[in-house]
């Protein structure tokens, strides 16, 4: 059978930075993450006998040799649980650059997730979906349930999954991804980064403790509507995985210029009374969290630093799903 899956990239508010099981993918703290309605993968997969080898393509960009290893990998689990040993196809294409820090791992392999169980006729729930993503990427887990999600560390394969929780409606919440024009980044995969970050920098224990008092801090903003406290809790979690990052060995710095340019941007806004927020994951590009009244102040704003490639605005994007289209 052939199915395609879409899934959208998610943005995480409290970060996901390291495991305390490398092959369960189980993290160290529980994150907190955006999914995002204009940055998502679209996956057609088809087991089939004429097929003798898996075939994996990326539209556009193209799979590296380690990433076709593991969709075949994740092939593998999807066919555990069907007990089958078909070969697949799969085709797969972006809306939006696969670059550092843009997260295509997790709209990838959400997107590849519903799109496998579903081609071999597999009838996974919300969460056991979440549970297989997981298994190919950590911050999959959260494109599965889409909207505002928490991932819950979990201490075994099928505890550890992200669900939806509740947040101000009223806030009209949007994030703008700003595509920075710099690029030149050493590129460490994430994977390799938190595991380096976790063996050698000296502040590791210590933020991990702090992550899981944020996602209390989170809540407790959501909960009472708090824009100001939320984005403060958004702009620390940044800090915190940043100097995680920057104190590991290799140090690992994924700024440029340009993102701290929109730091300060989005501090000079406050002080005329536009709360904005930052957030960056592993590489230049800046997230910035805000209420649609101030979207178009922002984007004004954007508009006269130089070294922005794209800015993408986007709403709080839906849940992975079995759609229409057809790749090949
Ligand atoms: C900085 O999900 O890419 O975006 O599980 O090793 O594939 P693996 O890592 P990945 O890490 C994402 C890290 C982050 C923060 C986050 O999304 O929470």
């Amino acid at each position: 059978m052939k199915k395609t899956g879409k899934a959208h990239s998610n943005i995480a508010l409290v970060k996901y930075w390291g495991k305390q099981d490398e092959g369960l993918r189980l993290p160290m703290n529980p994150s907190v993450a955006i999914a995002l309605d204009e940055a998502y993968t679209l996956t057609t997969v088809e087991f089939d006998t004429k097929y003798s080898e898996d075939e994996v393509e990326l539209l556009g960009e193209g799979f590296e040799e380690d990433e076709v290893e593991k969709v075949k990998k994740h092939l593998d689990r999807v066919r555990k649980i069907a007990r089958i040993e078909t070969k697949a196809k799969v085709v797969s294409k972006n809306n939006f650059p696969k670059a550092a820090g843009m997260a295509s791992s997790a709209s990838g392999f959400g997107a590849l997730s519903v799109a496998a169980s579903a081609a071999c006729g597999l009838e996974l729930s919300e969460r056991e979906l979440s549970v297989l993503a997981r298994n190919g990427s950590g911050s999959a887990s959260r494109s599965i349930p889409g909207g505002v999600s928490v991932w819950y560390t979990g201490e075994t394969d099928e505890s550890s999954y992200a669900e939806r929780i509740d947040y101000p409606d009223e806030w009209n919440l949007r994030v703008l991804l700003v595509m920075a024009e710099d690029t030149s980044a050493k590129k460490v995969s994430t994977t390799e980064g938190m595991a380096l970050s976790k063996a050698t920098s000296p502040y590791y224990n210590l933020g991990v403790e702090e992550a899981k008092k944020n996602i209390e801090r989170l809540k407790i903003a959501m909960n009472n509507g708090d824009w100001t406290a939320f984005g403060k809790v958004v702009e620390d979690e940044c800090y915190r995985l940043h100097s995680i990052c920057m104190t590991t060995t290799p140090n690992l710095l994924y700024w440029r210029g340009i993102t701290i340019e929109i730091f300060q941007e989005m501090y000079k806004l406050r002080e005329q009374g536009v709360e904005a927020f930052f957030t960056v994951d592993a590489g230049p590009h800046v997230h910035i969290v805000v209420r649609s009244q101030d979207v178009s102040i922002v984007k004004e704003k954007l508009e006269k630093i130089n070294g922005i490639k794209t800015v993408i605005d986007c709403k709080i994007g839906p849940s992975a799903q079995v759609v229409e289209e057809d790749l090949f």
